[in-house]
């Protein structure tokens, strides 16, 4: 599995290559405290994509401390694209994920083909409880958090491996991943995107609502909007095939 540097840092990515020539780039962003491991393989396998599954830095595999903002993360995300010689590519983005290929299609227009919003929002207030519990409650900030994320009848063993995959993010860097999302609005700002875009959201999201999705969809220009019945939060791996039919579709569509 290859790494590349960014910032003088080791960043790991999970790479897909698409059977099919001329195929776009497909740059998978996941959320606050996750690892590429939070999309499902249907996603990280997406044919007709080459597909770019990375750890964010402090995150999972990767070097280095977490971003204190968004738009750091965002402007990581184009610095990893200029590493692996990406003009453009199509940003998919999970929660927090969202909120940075959103502010990447905002400040580098020119290198975001096309936007995948998951589970996400253009303003993500989070709780005191998971802000501040983070930082001096640990373990039980993240089991609140994995019973916020998944559906209640999610199956146990996802929600446990989801549960032990962020146990091995470090408490300051996902108390970062947070108050960035707290900080984060870009409410008045949709208008001025202007490449295709898709949203995706489960029906039973309690962290990001629906109503959320929907402001997106609906000040998006031409933005489509896909609902998982059943899924929670964590759509992209509760719903994987679901969410990568309509990834593949839009992808299809949008003709990059
Ligand atoms: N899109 C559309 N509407 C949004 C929105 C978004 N991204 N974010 C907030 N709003 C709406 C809210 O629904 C609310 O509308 P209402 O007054 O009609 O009910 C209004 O804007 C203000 O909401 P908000 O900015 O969230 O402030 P708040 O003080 O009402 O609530 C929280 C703060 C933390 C309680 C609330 O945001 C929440 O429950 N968050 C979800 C839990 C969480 O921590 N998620 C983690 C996200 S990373």
């Amino acid at each position: 599995m290859p790494y590349t540097t960014v910032d003088g840092q080791r960043v790991f990515y999970a790479c897909h290559a698409s059977p099919t020539p001329e195929s776009p780039s497909l740059i998978l962003v996941h959320g606050a405290g996750g690892s590429h491991l939070h999309w499902g393989a249907p996603i990280r396998m997406l044919p007709g994509a080459d597909v770019y599954a990375l750890d964010l830095p402090g995150h999972g595999r990767s070097e280095g401390a977490g971003h204190e903002t968004i738009a750091g993360y965002a402007a990581f995300v184009v610095a990893f694209m200029d590493a692996l010689h990406l003009q453009q590519a199509v940003v998919a983005g999970h929660s927090m994920g969202g909120a940075t290929a959103l502010t990447a299609a905002l400040n580098d227009p020119q290198r975001v083909a096309g936007l995948v919003l998951v589970g996400t929002g253009a303003r993500l207030r989070v709780l005191p409880r998971i802000l501040e519990g983070t930082l001096n409650d640990f373990e039980n900030t993240v089991e609140l958090i994995c019973r916020y994320a998944y559906a209640p009848h999610a199956p146990r063993e996802m929600v446990y491996r989801g549960r032990q995959q962020m146990r091995t993010v470090a408490p300051r860097t996902i108390h970062a991943d947070f108050a960035a999302c707290n900080a984060y609005d870009v409410m008045e700002r949709l208008g001025e995107i202007r490449c295709p875009a898709l949203v995706i959201v489960g029906t039973e999201d309690t962290l990001t609502l629906p109503k959320y999705s929907s402001f997106l969809a609906e000040h998006i220009a031409g933005a489509e909007l896909k609902l998982v019945e059943g899924a929670g939060h964590m759509v992209m791996v509760e719903k994987a095939g679901e969410a990568a039919g309509a990834i593949a579709a839009a992808l299809a569509r949008w003709n990059l």
